[in-house]
């Protein structure tokens, strides 16, 4: 079904309001960091005089600096955000409303930034390597504006949502394109690569080029792209547009490890044990976006998983039993239907196909505001429904992973993750019932 002319204007807007995010980063962060700088002079005089002892405001200084790097990168991320199909040109950052509420200072701040930063704004010509398809008119727990028909892109003011969702960028970058964060890939990728090359074992490196890989929620890519290094034709799939702006710019815009430097820890100073936790810069990317082999077919499709490949673009789903591999990392808890994402995975696979799983069950849509569904499984129900749909699981175990915590800090969550390696042994139209057929699930 094509996408009606009011879903194309709502994706324009959620895009521009996207850009706009990326565009104001830096006032916003200056801001926040301002009033720290402000709640000194909120202590009695004596205890302003011992924070100004141990070099406090100095540690803001320094971040009012980390800031205006990372605001260097995010701008160069949406500099040619145009060629996303999407007009930008209009966009205004924050509006005079906006302006009122910062300070002379962080006015001045920005401007001498964005003075000084003019070229980023250029819109240069750039030779795509990967596919990007538009059909991205999903709503998903990072689009919670694209509702408010209110919010027009022009003097769009982000809300602190917005602005998360970019600074939580910034740290899945550290997790996907950094030295830094290779520890956490080496727990939650290569266990799955490993899973993949064995499952393919007899497959010479040559022919892995024929054996379609296709990676869900793909976030920033690495995993398919290690996928496709690997010789395996892989496909990414995301729909944030936040993700997809990132990772284009990498694979595509990047030509030299440790190009770029962020600061993707100094927005919370919670857990620091000390200064260098909070202000430590990350290099990315730790490897070259161009070492894939050539010829390797890579791409990544923009979109919501459940539109893009569920065959309602055309009457003949052509994605039913295409992938010999589909691979799921952190990404089946993002479903509002469980059971829908397993019978989608299950449908797109060959016969015989692999289905490779790890993540915990952290349901994305629990106790959402916006009245969708959320069917919120356990595991041993996750496990018994994907026998229903039509999986065999060969392998299973636990893997203990961290998720883009700041490593150095004093606090780190660890998932009990759950990895398992299935198969597709039948086929469910056959002898489940289509996607209506409430009877058999
Ligand atoms: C928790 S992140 C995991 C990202 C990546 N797989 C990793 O391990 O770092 C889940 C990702 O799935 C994406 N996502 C969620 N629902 C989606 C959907 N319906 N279609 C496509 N992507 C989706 C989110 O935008 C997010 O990038």
């Amino acid at each position: 079904m094509a996408p009606s002319e009011q879903d194309i204007e709502e994706e324009q807007r959620h895009f521009a309001q996207v850009i706009v995010t990326f565009r104001s980063y830096a006032q916003y962060a200056l801001s926040a960091n301002n009033k720290r700088r402000k709640d000194i002079y909120r202590l009695p005089r004596a205890d302003v005089e011992l924070i100004r002892g141990i070099k406090y405001r100095e540690k803001l200084e320094c971040v009012d600096r980390a800031i205006l790097e990372n605001a260097h990168f995010l701008l160069k991320v949406v500099e040619d955000a145009d060629m996303f199909g999407h007009e930008t040109d209009y966009l205004d950052v924050g509006g005079d409303e906006g302006n009122g509420k910062r300070s002379q200072n962080e006015q001045d701040q920005v401007k001498s930034y964005q003075r000084d930063h003019a070229d980023v704004q250029n819109h240069s010509h750039i030779s795509p390597h990967s596919h990007s398809h538009s059909r991205s008119h999903g709503i998903g727990h990072d689009h919670d504006n694209r509702h408010n028909s209110q919010s027009h892109p022009r003097g769009y003011r982000p809300s602190e949502g917005d602005m998360d969702k970019l600074r939580s960028s910034l740290k899945q970058l550290v997790r996907d394109w950094s030295e830094e964060g290779k520890v956490e890939r080496d727990v939650c990728y290569e266990p799955m690569k490993q899973a993949l090359l064995e499952f393919f074992k007899d497959v010479k490196q040559e022919d892995r080029r024929n054996i379609r890989v296709l990676v869900p929620g793909a976030g920033l890519c690495r995993l398919a792209f290690d996928v496709a290094q690997l010789g395996f034709a892989c496909q990414g799939n995301e729909f944030s547009h936040y993700m997809l702006l990132i990772s284009y710019f990498m694979l595509n815009q990047t030509t030299e490890i440790n190009e770029h430097r962020i600061y993707p820890y100094i927005h919370s100073f919670s857990n620091a044990s000390k200064k260098s936790d909070i202000l430590r810069p990350v290099l990315v990317p730790d490897v070259l976006p161009s070492s894939i082999p050539s010829g390797t077919p890579f791409s990544l499709v923009a979109g919501d998983f459940e539109e893009v490949y569920s065959g309602e673009s055309g009457p003949e789903e052509p994605q039913h039993g295409l992938w010999d591999a589909i691979l799921t990392c952190f990404f089946i808890d993002t479903a509002k239907n469980i059971v829908n994402y397993l019978r989608m995975i299950h449908d797109k696979l060959a016969p015989g196909g692999v289905w490779i799983n790890l993540g915990p069950l952290l349901w994305h849509w629990e106790n959402n505001n916006t009245g969708d569904m959320s069917i919120e499984l356990d595991l041993e129900e996750v496990k018994e429904l994907a026998k229903i749909v039509g999986f065999e699981i060969l392998h299973e175990k636990t893997i203990d992973t961290t998720y883009t915590n700041n490593a150095k800090g004093l606090l780190n969550y660890t998932y009990h993750a759950a990895f398992w390696i299935a198969t597709k042994v039948k086929e469910d139209k056959d002898k489940q019932g289509g996607k209506d057929d409430h009877r058999t699930l």
